[in-house]
């Protein structure tokens, strides 16, 4: 099966590298049943991203590997830009009608904050470019996807854990980028239940790195996420000790905001575990006259403070951080833990990586790649 993964690198100065784009093809280039083609701009993410992914796949191959498997550890990488529908057209217009199986979309801005600031340039990215993809995808009958959403959907969710059937009501623009493409998958599966099929994933917040420390989120600038922050902070890539807390005054056991963090390989194994269920024979898809789409949140279930977060990487990093509690956020919200038990029960999820490990794993990579994949 030749399945999409588009990462979508944009301006230099957005964290846009997704953590989850290169660990997501590992896990596909794993099973062997996969060949992956990647769609990039390369103007803000890093080819040898990519170079390293396959090495690590070819190095894991067993002994005596068919030369099948050998390919299937090569990536068909294309540096091409999803908001150029052009480009994106050329692609699948080499694979042909059908020829590409499924499509996992990991590609948007991420950042709360930031959307707030450039909401333009967000639906730009999130939405526009993701109705265009699927427009391609279905001239060119793809009809299957795997989309990365967030737990920002759910903007300050009235239950805490929080289930899928909690209402969607996002607090900031990236939050509503993430609804208005799941809108739109739902809808699509809704028209045609026969022919097009989604699963959304949202992801609460992802952290760690492969455990052979050879690929890692690596966020150009000053990172905006806590976990790729407090590791440049400890390797001296940022030059701060002192970590700014946006706020401890919200209703949360330290004050501090409470998130969900699952390690990054249980993620991306959650991507693998939505895919195969897009099949002919999908289980969760029961009654075959109605939409076939679904989402599901991917968290362990499992609410962590900032604070407890800088103590686990305090530990994991033998760094001594200082921190300083400033003004919140915009854009954030008390306490984001998800109800992990539908992609438990039916995508037959599992996220069962602690923090510790998180916080090893990432530190093994930033202290190996001080300087993240080098390139400018
Ligand atoms: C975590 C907590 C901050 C930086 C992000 C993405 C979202 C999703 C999950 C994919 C918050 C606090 C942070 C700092 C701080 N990813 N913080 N000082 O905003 O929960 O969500 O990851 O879908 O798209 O935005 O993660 O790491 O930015 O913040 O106090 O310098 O750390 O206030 O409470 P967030 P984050």
């Amino acid at each position: 099966r030749d399945a999409f993964e588009f990462t979508l690198g944009q301006y230099p100065d957005l964290s846009l590298w997704h953590i989850s784009g290169s660990h997501v093809i590992y896990c596909l280039q794993k099973t062997r049943r996969y060949k992956v083609i990647s769609i990039d701009n390369s103007h803000n993410s890093f080819p040898s991203a990519l170079k390293r992914v396959s090495q690590l796949s070819k190095e894991e191959l067993p002994q005596g590997a068919s030369e099948q498997d050998i390919e299937s550890t090569e990536i068909d990488a294309h540096s091409c830009d999803l908001t150029n529908p052009a480009q994106v057209r050329a692609v699948f217009e080499k694979y042909g009608r059908s020829g590409i199986w499924g499509v996992i979309h990991i590609a948007a801005y991420k950042a709360v904050g930031e959307s707030t600031e450039i909401p333009l340039t967000y639906y730009a990215n999130n939405v526009s470019a993701t109705l265009s993809l699927l427009q391609i995808m279905n001239e060119f009958d793809c009809t299957r996807m795997v989309y990365s959403s967030s737990a920002t959907v759910y903007g300050t969710p009235p239950i805490i854990p929080i289930p899928e059937t909690t209402r969607l009501q996002a607090d900031s623009p990236y939050g509503k980028t993430k609804v208005m493409a799941e809108t739109i998958l739902d809808d699509l599966c809704h028209a045609e239940p026969k022919r097009w099929q989604a699963i959304s994933l949202r992801y609460f917040n992802p952290a760690g790195a492969h455990p052979s420390g050879k690929i890692g989120e690596d966020p150009r600038g000053r990172p905006g996420n806590l976990l790729p922050l407090l590791a440049h902070m400890a390797v001296g890539r940022v030059d701060a000790t002192t970590l700014k807390v946006f706020g401890n005054d919200y209703p949360t056991p330290d004050g501090t905001c409470v998130r969900d963090y699952l390690h990054v390989m249980d993620l991306a194994s959650g991507h693998l575990l939505a895919l195969d269920t897009l099949g002919e024979d999908s289980k969760i898809f029961a009654d075959s006259d109605s939409a076939r789409y679904k989402a599901y949140n991917l968290g362990k279930g499992k609410g962590m403070s900032v604070l407890q977060i800088v103590e686990a990487m305090r530990k994991a990093t033998g760094f001594d951080y200082k921190y300083e509690i400033i003004g919140r956020r915009r854009g954030d919200v008390p306490d984001l833990t998800a109800d992990p038990t539908l992609a438990e029960k039916e995508l037959g999820f599992k996220a069962p990586q602690d923090l510790e490990t998180m916080c090893r794993d990432l530190w093994n990579w930033q202290s190996q790649n001080p300087q993240g994949y080098g390139e400018q």
